[in-house]
């Protein structure tokens, strides 16, 4: 089974934590990030400690995984050796040799002006795929720290049967669909992050879209119904960004003309509902559907008949098991 992984919001839905659950419970031979590069921040639990994952596929926390990035993602060589490192994955990971690399003129550039405009994450990412769509760009088989890990994911991931693909940021932040020009430099929907590892359209099985009780997003652009830091903090639901440390900005509401697009676009099969818990006190670490409130009840519903396809996951709580599986029920 091929399964891909995106974001239904503007990034920070809770990915890292449903990937955690899905390979636990999938067990998939290859765990493989598409996406744009160390901009995104997903966090993740493993032994007992968080780790914002920026660069390695929040995946690896199965095991006996290999753990990939596709060619389509950047890649800051010094952010991914840290993190090799760190999670003690040296021996299965492994770099698409067609990688575009991340130089510190790309982090200079984008602390600059537009930067500054759009509230970028100031990782390099947009000058750094700006020079691989000019064709400068430095690849990862021409760097040096990478050469250990240099591998052809593409063909891995068309060998294999299970993989689990992760998607970054969010479908609100694609340069295509998003909310131009405050968005991300790449598409993050669900045919480009098949893309981004080598994956084409016929060989996806199914498409997960995560999407958070409520809605956040870190830099600049458009929020309808923002709520003040205070609202949010008073709700519980203030957060702040997993690479930058900045605020997010919150409103409470489910934006539904855009997680209807966002379903099309991204053809999702399923919806994973996180933070349950924090929208609906009194469902802190549920993990069967007959014991959630009434009222968290009724707003899953509300959700599958506004959007059209079935909420499959649901998030409840900081465990990598705080979810309710509802995926045999409703798929
Ligand atoms: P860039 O991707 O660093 O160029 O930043 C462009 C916009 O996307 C900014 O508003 C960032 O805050 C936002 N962004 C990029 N990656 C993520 C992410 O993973 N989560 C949330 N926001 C993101
Ligand atoms: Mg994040």
């Amino acid at each position: 089974m091929k399964t891909i992984l995106v974001g239904g919001q503007f990034g920070d839905e809770g990915k890292g934590k449903i990937t955690s659950y899905i390979v636990m419970k999938d067990k998939p031979k290859i765990v493989v990030r598409g996406g744009v590069g160390p901009n995104a921040g997903h966090r993740v639990q493993y032994k007992g400690k968080t780790y914002g994952m920026r660069q390695l596929p929040c995946g690896f926390v199965y095991e006996k995984a290999k753990v990939m990035i596709g060619a389509g993602v950047l890649v800051d060589p010094d952010v991914f050796l840290k993190e090799v490192e760190m999670v003690g994955a040296k021996n299965r990971a492994f770099v698409d040799f067609r990688c575009t690399v991340i130089e510190q003129k790309h982090r200079e550039e984008d602390a600059g002006e537009v930067g500054q405009k759009i509230g970028t994450t100031k990782t390099g990412c947009g000058p750094a795929w700006s020079d691989r769509v000019r064709r400068v760009a430095k690849l990862a088989q021409d760097e040096p720290k990478l050469k250990p890990f240099l591998t052809d994911v593409a063909k891995a991931v068309n060998k294999e049967k299970n993989v689990f693909v992760e998607g970054t940021q969010g479908f609100m932040l694609s340069v295509l669909y998003g909310t131009y020009p405050f968005v991300t430099s790449k598409d993050v929907s669900a045919s480009t992050i098949a893309a981004d590892v080598g994956l084409g359209p016929k060989s996806i099985d199914n498409v997960v879209m995560v999407i958070k009780s409520y809605t956040t997003r870190v830099g600049n652009g458009p929020l309808k119904n923002e709520v003040s830091v205070q609202e949010a903090e008073k709700l519980g639901m203030q957060e702040y960004g997993t690479v930058t440390g900045r605020p997010r900005r919150t409103s409470l509401d489910l934006h539904w003309d855009d997680l209807r697009t966002a379903v099309e676009i991204n053809s999702a099969t399923y919806l994973a509902l996180t933070k349950v818990d924090v929208r609906f006190p009194g469902n802190q670490g549920v993990r069967k559907y007959s014991q959630l409130t009434k009222e968290a009840k009724k707003f899953i519903e509300n959700i599958e008949k506004k959007v059209g396809v079935p909420v499959g996951l649901i998030g409840t709580g900081p465990d990598v098991f705080d979810v309710i599986d509802r995926r045999d029920e409703v798929l």
